[in-house]
């Protein structure tokens, strides 16, 4: 992976809750936040005391270098959302410059957190569909905005492959959202990869949750292995 082909963009912890509908246990699993990138849901779950790895390909860059990619892609973000308003929930959060600002509170979060994460071993370096993990090592594997988000630039085939694998090092895994980044359409990988898991033993259900950004993205994957 190449720094200029990423546009790093993460969430905090408050968003997580409510794109995952974390719950009370959950707080005491061991959670791999996967596809984790500049979020700050690591960084203030750990400073709950909860156990959190994330990986991500970006964490392979050092914190000046994602810092200066941030720098450059943001204001490009924020000009995209003001041109597609009618894609997007705008309520609590009221304008692309108010989300703008929330997203940076969360990334410089992040940022401030890596280089220690990076020594204590919460931010690995590693993508999908091949995790350095061991099997069932968590008890809870998060996909935030990266399978099905990118539906068109990755495969039904690598979607299948990258969900097999969080169900081999996680208990349960739950990846949200479900529709296609700016359309906003379900990803048409949904209905095969339902099918073709559950033919395989795994157990799959989608759930309405407490977060809409993205107009119709208000639903979570919930998969595990039953075994
Ligand atoms: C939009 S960000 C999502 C960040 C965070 N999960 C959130 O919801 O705020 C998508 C992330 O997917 C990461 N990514 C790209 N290819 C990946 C792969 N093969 N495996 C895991 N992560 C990948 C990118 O580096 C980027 O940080």
């Amino acid at each position: 992976m190449k720094l200029e082909q990423v546009v790093p963009w993460g969430r905090s912890l408050a968003d997580y809750i409510n794109m995952f509908h974390l719950t009370r246990s959950d707080f005491r699993a061991f959670i791999l936040d996967c596809a984790g990138g500049p979020s700050s849901f690591n960084t203030e779950m750990t400073q709950q005391q909860c156990r959190v790895i994330s990986c991500d390909p970006i964490y392979q860059f050092r914190v000046e270098e994602i810092r200066q990619r941030i720098g450059e892609t943001y204001p490009i973000i924020i000009e995209k959302l003001a041109q597609n308003l009618t894609k997007f929930v705008w309520q609590e959060i009221d304008s692309p410059k108010r989300l703008g600002d929330l997203r940076m509170v969360a990334m410089e979060k992040f940022l401030a957190d890596l280089e220690l994460g990076i020594a204590e071993k919460r931010y690995i370096f590693a993508e999908l569909p091949d995790l350095p993990f061991g099997d069932r090592q968590f008890d809870l594997a998060l996909c935030g905005h990266f399978l099905f988000t990118y539906s068109e630039q990755f495969s039904l085939e690598f979607h299948l492959d990258a969900i097999r694998e969080m169900c081999r090092i996680a208990k349960e895994v739950r990846i949200f959202p479900i529709v296609e980044n700016f359309t906003g359409a379900r990803s048409w990988h949904l209905d095969p990869l339902q099918a073709e898991l559950r033919e395989q033993g795994y157990q799959i259900s989608i759930e309405g949750v407490n977060y809409e950004f993205q107009k119709g993205g208000n639903e979570m994957i919930r998969v595990c292995k039953v075994s």
